[in-house]
């Protein structure tokens, strides 16, 4: 038994009680999100009542799931708690780092090859502070859980924005950053904006061509990229009900396309029939107890209009099948205007490769619907005309997909089954084609399309579908096609047209597989020793930052006054820097090379006081530590914007970088610049932004009293002798000063723990 049976008990166990507090606090009937953030508040209810889009609210999520590439910098910070185990039930996935080449069995040997190093220290660490470890081919993190973890009305977190794959089988699941990882596997509370909520009633049912996915690119088209900011989308309706619980699971993990911190459905009939086929009759059990904990209250049902900040409905019955992009998930295109759309922007009309599977869609019920088709194109005589590549979500999905005969399917047309990860998806995807400076297209059933998101490549249009509909479309090796209305001509000279797919949401037989690919740590493990070298490149044990020396800051030197849009991107860029994701001083080269230097407009050239003249950010950074000297760096409006990755927060810190003033910071890159030690502050008056000048030499005075509430001051001292003071607001509570004071938040933890 993988899943924490005694924890989802004790979960199922307090809810009653803590569904009916929260509905008297708040007087008036429940959405299921309220059931089951109000019951995974960190401290017990007070009868406080948070309001939604406006309190920040602590939380106890049930559980954390990593991937390969986040683990490695949240298990890093972990070890530097002083805590000999997670606190809460863990797993480590490696899924990101196995590049798509030829084929599973040769490009999986390639990965554990290039990236031993990574996977040994992630199965030692993992090892050693009790976390359960997938290795390289197990699956993808997002299937994995599904199938392993998930339960209805649970709370996790996970170190990937598709985390919020697991609301198919209704849970609060949220994407966050490595930094907030730490904080619930050391036992901390877990801060988030208590969320609004967007209701989606799903009316009618879903037939022939059209899928879960068709829903989610049809919300995706109305609420836009941004549309779910700050949001849970909450999915009900006899249309919801009647979907299967791994189509749920695709239309939630599209959430992140929409911005949404996550998506949910309740429990129901399906979910309870996944649990079972899933090896988890006993989880079942238990929620079917307590059922009406994990559905929204009735009269929220009957009124959603009055408990939805926004109200969408969709008629599973009327809609067709979608097709989004190029370049952008939310350009919807309805499959009888997509062909239109094709010739009138002038997209590359012959398809090149169709791809399905991903942690999006590759469900057996996915595989099977796919595979119909790819059975009538051998049936009816038809040459496949685009490459095909399938990459299976878990070694549970392949090995039963393979044994019932769906592989073969695939690989009869010409697919080629890739090993069980994201490969193409994230952009580890080694294409073969012969001129890559083509315009091209491509199809998949994966989430994300943005240039070169799944090839590397500019010139590539990169379309998202249902796995059924990228199958046709690579068939026809057509964007025009409609495999709706449309014939094909076969190798005969015949014309025909295909069925519509059909599929089974279980498989007849059960699931199967020899080997999970999962590692159980040890009961005990204070004896592992956790492997990194020490020449790595690639890893490199934290050493923890130093605390505040007592006294004000005085003499700093200005590193960098960005100019305009600062997001966590250009403070510390992705791309070819995945590889130093575990090693702080190598990754360190990238901090701030984005950013726009105000006086010259350039990026990454600014005044190095040091040698005098203009040098990279790092290296300035570098040479002022090295002369003892700290920096500062001053932002413009919602600095830190992005992602939550705390790199980010953690160059500056390794650089000497001792404060961040800005105009308005983006909340969690602040919260993480304050969990690293670094201030964090914003001009009172916006318009002293204005008067920062390149050479200049800064105190921070009002440190020896830091409180909350009372600005600090900044002493401005410009070259030519004068100075300005200036007031620096920020927004450090009792806890926080005590971070800044220890030096991080990590090293508080560890004293604490001490
Ligand atoms: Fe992996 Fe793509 Fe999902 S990168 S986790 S398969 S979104």
């Amino acid at each position: 038994m993988l899943f924490d049976f005694e924890l989802i008990k004790s979960v199922y166990e307090k809810m009653p009680e803590r569904v009916n507090k929260a509905r008297n606090v708040l007087g008036k009937p429940l959405t299921l999100s309220e059931k089951i953030l109000y019951s995974h508040l960190s401290v017990e209810e007070k009868g406080e009542k948070f309001e939604r889009g406006v309190d920040y609210v602590n939380f106890a999520p049930d559980r954390v799931a990593m991937q390969d590439a986040t683990a490695q910098m949240a298990l890093l910070q972990f070890m530097n708690a002083g805590k000999p185990k997670v606190a809460v039930p863990s797993t480590v996935h490696c899924d990101h780092l196995i590049q798509a080449s030829i084929g599973a069995e040769k490009d999986l040997a390639d990965a554990k090859d290039q990236n031993n190093e990574v996977y040994n220290f992630l199965e030692s660490v993992s090892n050693k502070y009790g976390i359960g470890f997938w290795k390289p081919g197990a699956g993808i993190i997002h299937q994995v859980v599904l199938e392993n973890y998930a339960f209805p009305g649970g709370m996790m977190i996970g170190t990937d924005s598709h985390t919020v794959n697991a609301g198919g089988l209704g849970m609060v699941a949220i994407g966050v950053g490595g930094a907030d990882a730490v904080d619930v596997m050391a036992g901390m509370p877990w801060e988030l904006k208590m969320p609004k909520l967007i209701g989606v009633k799903l009316t009618g049912k879903l037939s022939g061509w059209v899928s879960p996915k068709d829903v989610i690119l049809k919300v995706a088209g109305i609420l836009t990229v941004k549309g779910g900011t700050g949001a849970i989308v909450e999915y009900f309706g006899e249309g919801a009900d009647a979907m299967s619980c791994t189509g749920k699971g695709t239309i939630c993990n599209m959430g992140a396309e929409i911005g949404a911190t996550t998506s949910i459905f309740g429990y129901d009939q399906n979910m309870s029939n996944y649990l079972r086929h899933t090896g988890r009759e006993q989880v079942a059990d238990l929620a079917d107890v307590v059922m009406e904990h994990l559905r929204s209250d009735e009269e929220v049902y009957q009124n959603p209009e009055k408990y939805y900040d926004q109200l969408i409905e969709i008629n599973l019955s009327e809609i067709e099948p979608y097709i989004n992009g190029p370049f952008t998930p939310d350009l919807a295109h309805d499959l009888s205007s997509f062909a239109k759309a094709v010739k009138e922007n002038d997209y590359p009309q012959t398809l090149e490769v169709g791809l399905i599977g991903s942690c999006t869609n590759s469900s057996y019920e996915d595989l099977s619907r796919a595979a119909s088709l790819a059975k009538q194109a051998k049936d009816k005589n038809l040459k496949v005309k685009a490459e095909f590549v399938v990459t299976p979500g878990s070694e549970l999905v392949r090995y039963t997909t393979e044994r019932d005969g769906i592989l073969k399917e695939f690989e009869d047309i010409g697919g080629v089954i890739m090993a069980n990860a994201c490969g193409p998806c994230i952009g580890q995807w080694k294409r073969h084609t012969d001129d890559p400076t083509r315009k091209n297209s491509i199809i998949t059933s994966f989430n994300r399309n943005f240039a070169k998101r799944n090839d590397g490549n500019p010139n590539t249009h990169g379309f998202v579908a249902s796995p059924e509909l990228v199958t046709a479309m690579a068939i026809a090796g057509d964007l025009c096609f409609n495999p709706m209305t449309d014939t094909l001509v076969n190798e005969d000279g015949v014309e025909v047209k295909l069925d519509e797919p059909t599929g089974l949401e279980f498989p007849p037989n059960g699931f199967d597989m020899k080997d999970s690919g999962y590692l159980a740590p040890q009961a005990n493990g204070s004896e592992v020793v956790v492997d990194v070298k020490e020449d790595s490149e690639r890893l490199q044990l934290l050493a923890p930052f130093g605390e505040w020396d007592g006294s004000d800051y005085k003499g700093l030197s200005l590193l960098i006054k960005a100019k305009g849009k600062c997001t966590t991107d250009h403070i510390s860029m992705a791309g070819p820097w995945l590889r130093f994701r575990g090693h702080l001083d190598n990754i360190s080269n990238n901090m701030l090379i984005g950013a726009v230097n105000y006086f010259n407009e350039e990026t990454n050239s600014i005044f190095n006081p040091v040698s005098g003249s203009y040098d990279e950010v790092p290296a300035t950074a570098r040479a002022l530590k090295a002369q003892g000297v700290g920096s500062i760096v001053v932002g413009d409006e919602n600095y830190g914007e992005g992602s939550s990755r705390e790199h980010a927060a953690m160059e500056p810190r390794h650089l000497g970088v001792k404060a961040v003033i800005v105009r308005s910071f983006a909340r969690i890159h602040e919260t993480n610049l304050k969990k690293q030690g670094v201030l964090a502050l914003t001009f009172a008056d916006k318009a002293d932004y204005d008067k920062i000048q390149e050479k200049d030499q800064i105190d921070i005075i009002g440190l020896t009293d830091f409180t909350p509430g009372t600005p600090l001051t900044l002493v401005v001292t410009h070259e030519d002798g004068t100075s300005d003071s200036i007031v620096a607001n920020h927004s450090y509570n009792n806890v926080q000063i005590e971070w800044f004071k220890a030096g991080s938040a990590l090293n508080l933890i560890r004293k604490q723990n001490k």
